[in-house]
């Protein structure tokens, strides 16, 4: 078993990322990727899983692929150090998943919260829930423990799943001795790394409400976010009013996403978002310079992004070729861990001959 350091983390590909995307995972990965801790680092793009709610839809799947390479290339993701491969085309993780489904109680699927959220915010009732939906837990398992992961950085909502990940690597390598990796999950440091607001401020940025930016929004649709959706402090009616930070999505975004140079470049009034903030607190800053600033660090972040992905749209046979080798590298991974798995479970049967002999034995012995 392999004591290395090894990061799995993986997306469904149902949609562009979004600005919550990137502060609350896509730039930590790329400071991983960038940091020469790991041996090895590897980003799934988990259609196979996306396809459990989505059976009647793989059209929306497929196109998705291509935006969510798009995405994490133009954020800094670099092929030549993270493996970028597709889920459906590694079909060990299929194996290893049904391996699984035996080492885990249907009683212990329904306890899953982030299920059980998920199938509330679905809508599916208990005639029409798909079982690979239902099962998708065990999957992501075999997703982990097949790249012999041992570090999965992921958002907060998707640590139940990670808990069941460890309580099947338990029960197998309890009976079938010590053959999977350990995994652990790494959650986002800070409140807003963990869950950027919608630009309405509602809780999570979403598609369906409209208020997402996403990393390939032009720079009038972000303005158009900002100046239209993103309200501050209601009780601030004057400038000179005092206003208040917490809560107020401008100052929420800037806490994610400003820096001291951004001060130096775009408001050298203030040293930092502390002295910013101050002001605003006495009364006297006005929503119209707040906003004006926001949207000033919000292009310097998504400028170089967009200019990046830009370059990639045009060669989009590129792209290909990077995840096409990405995935025949996870294939080799994943495969090897099959085999190991097989070979734990005593079901290798056609390894070697051997267990033609061990067979004749068994014939012999029972004859006696
Ligand atoms: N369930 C994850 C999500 O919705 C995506 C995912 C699939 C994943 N396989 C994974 C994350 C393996 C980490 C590791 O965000």
């Amino acid at each position: 078993m392999t004591e290395k350091n090894i990061i799995l983390t993986g997306d469904r590909p149902t949609g562009r990322l979004h600005l919550g995307h990137y502060v609350g995972s896509l730039k930590r990965r790329v400071e991983l990727q960038n940091s020469g801790k790991y041996d090895e680092i590897n980003i799934l793009i988990a259609d196979d899983q996306a396809l459990t709610d989505n059976a009647d839809n793989p059209g929306k799947i497929r196109d998705n692929i291509v935006n969510v390479v798009l995405d994490y290339l133009s954020v800094g993701i670099d092929p030549a150090k993270t493996t970028i491969c597709v889920q459906s085309a590694l079909p060990a993780l299929h194996a290893l998943t049904f391996y699984y489904m035996n080492l885990v109680t249907t009683a212990r699927l329904s306890r899953n919260p982030t299920i059980k959220a998920e199938i509330q915010m679905r809508g599916f009732s208990d005639e029409g829930l798909p079982a690979g939906f239902f099962t998708y837990p065990v999957s992501q398992t075999a997703d982990i423990t097949a790249f012999d992961a041992n570090v999965v950085p992921v958002g907060e909502d998707q640590l139940p799943m990670l808990e069941q990940a460890r309580e099947i690597v338990e029960k197998f390598n309890k009976i079938y001795g010590e053959t999977l990796v350990m995994p652990k999950a790494m959650i986002p440091e800070n409140e807003v790394q963990r869950r950027l607001p919608g630009v309405d401020g509602k809780a999570k940025m979403s598609k369906s409400l409209g208020n997402c930016i996403y990393l390939s929004d032009t720079a009038a649709a972000v303005k158009k976010q900002v100046n239209g959706k993103m309200y501050t402090d209601p009780l601030h009616l004057q400038i000179s009013d005092p206003g208040h930070t917490e809560g107020n999505v401008v100052f929420t975004y800037l806490d994610a996403l400003c820096t001291d140079d951004h001060f130096a470049e775009y408001l050298p009034d203030y040293k930092n978002l502390d002295e910013m903030k101050e002001h605003y607190r006495r009364g006297g800053l006005g929503d119209g310079v707040c906003k004006k600033f926001l949207i000033n660090v919000l292009e310097e972040t998504l400028n170089p992004i967009r200019t990046e992905r830009a370059k990639w749209e045009n060669d989009i046979s590129s792209v290909y070729d990077i995840i096409s080798s990405g995935t025949a590298k996870a294939v080799e991974t994943t495969n090897a861990t099959l085999a190991r798995v097989r070979k734990a479970m005593r079901i290798d049967y056609f390894e070697d001959r051997s267990i033609i002999k061990e067979w004749e034995t068994l014939l012999k012995n029972a004859k006696q």
